[in-house]
């Protein structure tokens, strides 16, 4: 760490109040409130997360303990039993939210189903007794591979009912990659469609299941929801369709309590290195680290519609459209499809056909529509929004500011949330109406989050010098363990500074004692001895108006130790050229410091990201020392990106 550490997007200094009229209606209203219960959460963290648990969440059997710590093993509720499923469902019987909705679905063709709270729980309570009947129960493993459709978040919901453990899968994941995480796990049962929607194809899962199981024998049991009407094979004995099973089943399930610390779901996610990590979270700590979150940062009231564009195959469909919203009551808005089709336009229309109030997305998505243009945006009213999210990675100035504008029409608060597969739940983000935000900054942590920004060595650094971001004291949701590999869940989480955890990102602390996050380490350059955040240059590029994206990364240099290579996408309408890029380097260097001058840029015509939407700055970092392109690229979407990118070399 050197003194001339560049702090991420340090010329960012606006500051956008929450308007009085957000502010009046607010669950947290005072910053007043915020402090009181934050000093009481990190103080008293057993009375605060006692008394929340006590009033948050239905018991079957009351918790005797709130908190066993013995680093880096967590437990929290000891001795309490619950069922989740009936913290997101059974407790909203019997009241007036029972024909309530509880999910709006708009499939990618148009098609719309509305289910309410009472309708929900008939569902699960039948597919939990289909599980029972096939032998699934507390503890098996079933993989979901699905469609964002209604019946994926019934699966999970039914897997809960049971006590089974599900590990979703990203219906864009490769046979492949659906088989390891299937055989690391042992899952007995596949739940899966025909096919899903996207850009107007169909996604085969179906054939890709069957691809999978051909190396993965611990499969009983294929349950499939028709969706597209694509013509699969049925294996007989090992395939079964949804709605036949569905059929013969009772009505009514009568739930039953599990141990707080039951696993709940195992979640793959990639680490810097070596096969994807299966993150486990267990029940109560989850589920209460989800409600509280949601309930506080998404401002949550009972008439809202929710719309988290984030597909179940991640953590943020797992916590902020399955857990942390069925448990509050709210009414969830699900989409199967791509943004862009038919039109760019389709999140604008969809927010005005059904009266949508939330929107969560990622800057990724944010950026892309900037790139398609505003008259997309223009033509629709968006007037029943009121809050808008951002998760994912760090959102630069430029897209926060044109998501303010443009979506939010300046009258809705931005809460810019980070977090991780790990941590469960929101750590680090605003409470709408009383944080004051600042574009590009997560802003203060949440209840209970005990985040620093430290050193080497772990000690705290001064505020405005960059560092790693750490958090030191145990949280309810936070990951227990690596599944079948406690050893890793150690080595990766807990080593780097003794019973603290590391987040692996690099951050920095304002005056104000606001989180910025510049992305993670691994992704922190050292060029001539400065720390150059990957993500402040990308953050300086894309604030040109030629560029749509980029993406920076280090190369070995003799003399600089790195050197830092961008690969840029233009926006429509601009042309690739040498006196272009130029420009470029000229304006990062105007933009950050000379320092961070681009040593080459490379224009592309996209940039290799994940399934989820991710940069992969490991494929452009192999791409940009001129090597071919090794290691798993299994989450890649689509590899013909790279195969351009080499092809130019
Ligand atoms: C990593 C975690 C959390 C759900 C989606 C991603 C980055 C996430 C933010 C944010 C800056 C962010 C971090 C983190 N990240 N949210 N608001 N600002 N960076 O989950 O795949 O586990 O990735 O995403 O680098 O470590 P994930």
């Amino acid at each position: 760490m050197t003194d001339q550490t560049i702090t991420s997007v340090s010329r960012e200094h606006r500051l956008i109040r929450p308007s009085a009229e957000f502010k009046a209606q607010a669950n947290l209203g005072s910053d007043a409130t915020y402090k009181r219960l934050y000093a009481e959460s990190v103080n008293s963290p057993e009375e605060f997360w006692g008394r929340q648990a006590k009033e948050h969440l239905v018991w079957r059997k009351p918790f005797k303990k709130v908190l066993r710590w013995s680093p880096p093993h967590a437990e929290w509720f000891l001795g309490g039993k619950l069922n989740v499923s009936e913290n997101c469902l059974d407790r909203h019987l019997g009241t007036a939210r029972e024909n309530k909705a509880a999910l709006i679905f708009e499939g990618e063709p148009g098609d719309v189903r509305t289910i309410t709270y009472k309708q929900l729980h008939f569902h699960v309570c039948r597919l939990a007794h289909i599980f029972e009947n096939m032998g699934i129960g507390a503890g098996d493993r079933v993989a979901i591979y699905m469609p964002m459709i209604p019946e994926a978040v019934m699966a999970m919901l039914a897997c809960a009912r049971v006590g089974a453990i599900h590990t979703v899968v990203f219906g864009g994941f490769s046979p492949e990659a659906l088989k390891d995480r299937i055989n690391d796990c042992q899952a007995k049962l596949v739940i899966t469609a025909d096919g899903g929607w996207r850009r107007g194809k169909i996604v085969e899962l179906k054939a890709n299941v069957d691809r999978a199981l051909e190396g993965a024998p611990s499969v009983q049991t294929v349950m499939v929801v028709r969706r597209c009407g694509n013509e699969i094979t049925m294996v007989d004995g090992r395939d079964v369709w949804w709605k036949e099973a569905w059929l013969g089943a009772p009505n009514t399930h009568e739930a039953k309590g599990f141990d707080a610390e039951h696993p709940l779901f195992i979640l793959y996610t990639s680490g810097s290195t070596g096969k994807p990590k299966g993150v486990l979270h267990t029940s109560a700590g989850y589920l209460l680290g989800c409600k509280l979150s949601s309930q506080y940062v998404f401002d949550l009231k009972e008439n809202d519609r929710y719309f988290c564009s984030a597909d179940i195959g991640w953590v943020t469909g797992h916590s902020y459209v399955v857990y942390g919203l069925l448990s509050n009551g709210a009414t969830i808005f699900i989409y199967e499809g791509a943004p862009n089709h038919p039109e760019p336009d389709r999140f604008w229309q969809m927010i005005d056909r059904h009266g949508l109030t939330i929107l969560y997305t990622a800057p990724t998505a944010i950026r892309a529509f900037m790139r398609w243009g505003d008259n997309y945006v223009l033509r629709h009213r968006l007037d029943s929004l009121r809050l808008l999210g951002s998760v994912g990675e760090p959102i630069n100035p430029e897209a926060w500011m044109w998501y303010h504008r443009m979506i939010g029409k300046k009258r809705c608060p931005i809460v810019d949330t980070w977090w991780q597969t790990e941590t469960g739940a929101i750590m680090i983000a605003p409470l709408p109406g009383l944080t004051p935000l600042k574009p590009g900054s997560a802003t203060r942590p949440f209840f209970g989050v005990v985040a620093k920004v430290v050193d080497e060595r772990g000690r705290e650094v001064p505020r405005n010098t960059g560092g790693k971001l750490v958090i030191t004291k145990p949280w309810p949701s936070m990951l227990r363990t690596l599944w079948g590999d406690d050893e890793r869940y150690k080595k990766a989480y807990w080593s780097e500074i003794k019973d603290v955890y590391f987040t692996g990102d690099g951050a920095r602390q304002d005056e104000d004692g606001y989180f910025w996050i510049v992305g993670r380490i691994d992704d922190v350059l050292n060029v001539s001895g400065h720390r150059i955040g990957t993500a402040e240059v990308e953050s300086a590029l894309v604030s040109h108006p030629a560029v749509a994206e980029a993406a920076a990364v280090g190369r070995p240099d003799e003399f600089k130790g790195q050197a830092l290579v961008v690969f840029v996408c233009l926006k429509a309408g601009h042309t690739a050229t040498d006196p272009l890029k130029e420009e470029l380097r000229s304006h990062v260097a105007k933009e950050i410091g000379s320092l961070a001058r681009p040593d080459v840029i490379r224009f592309a015509a996209a940039l290799p990201k994940t399934r989820s939407g991710k940069i992969m700055r490991r494929i452009l970092k192999e791409i940009a020392t001129g090597g071919i392109v090794k290691g798993d690229t299994t989450t890649l979407e689509d590899f013909s990106v790279v195969a351009s990118l080499q092809a130019e070399e």
